[in-house]
């Protein structure tokens, strides 16, 4: 963040649109994300997703969105359409990289009980949503709640594909086995 201030300071001397390029740069976590994803999109034969900065933000908000209900149930209103994974843990200490990590490993677990002539798998949508081919764009976030009174804490991670995924009909084009 520190880092990020004096660029701003510096490129704003030359131009907004830079400013802009450079206020939008993929945190470390963010990019941990992505790069899992686009590990196992390419095991898929599926192009690698895209870091999109508005997704970024989206994907923060959704996060600190779940954290405040306290609850993972898809209601985030932040979303703009865009399809989404949710992980949540509760105790621990995850750090960003660690929610990006375990997140995204966890949603890819679900690839062996992956029926790949089903339309929707109920129990693959993590996954099918991580490789689907025709998401191109990428957002990821995490967000904390500390319960207080000694009660510890809650952990989200939420990822954002644009275009969304897992569109009935259109699985056997999207979801290539490996
Ligand atoms: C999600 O949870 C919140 C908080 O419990 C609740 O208000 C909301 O109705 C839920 N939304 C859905 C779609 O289940
Ligand atoms: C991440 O997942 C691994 C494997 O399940 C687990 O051993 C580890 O404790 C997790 N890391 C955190 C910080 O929760």
């Amino acid at each position: 963040m520190r880092l990020k201030a004096s660029t701003v300071i510096t490129v704003f001397l030359f131009s907004g649109l830079i400013l802009l390029t450079q206020v939008a740069a993929e945190e470390g976590y963010q990019l941990i994300a992505r790069e899992i994803h686009n590990q196992y999109r390419a095991i898929h034969h599926v192009s690698a997703l895209n870091s999109d900065e508005d997704l970024h933000n989206r994907a923060v908000m959704c996060a600190q969105y779940y954290a405040t209900i306290r609850t993972i149930n898809h209601s985030c209103p932040f979303k703009n359409g865009a399809g989404e994974n949710l992980w949540a843990q509760r105790g621990g200490n995850p750090t960003n990289d660690d929610v990006a990590r375990n997140s995204s490993n966890s949603w890819y677990s679900e690839e062996p009980l992956h029926n790949y002539n089903a339309q929707f798998t109920p129990a693959t949508g993590h996954f099918t949503q991580m490789v689907w081919k025709n998401s191109l764009n990428f957002g990821f976030g995490v967000a904390r709640l500390n319960f207080g009174f000694g009660l510890g804490n809650m952990v989200v991670g939420c990822a954002l594909y644009s275009p969304q995924g897992n569109v009935i009909g259109q699985f056997q084009d999207n979801v290539i086995p490996p």
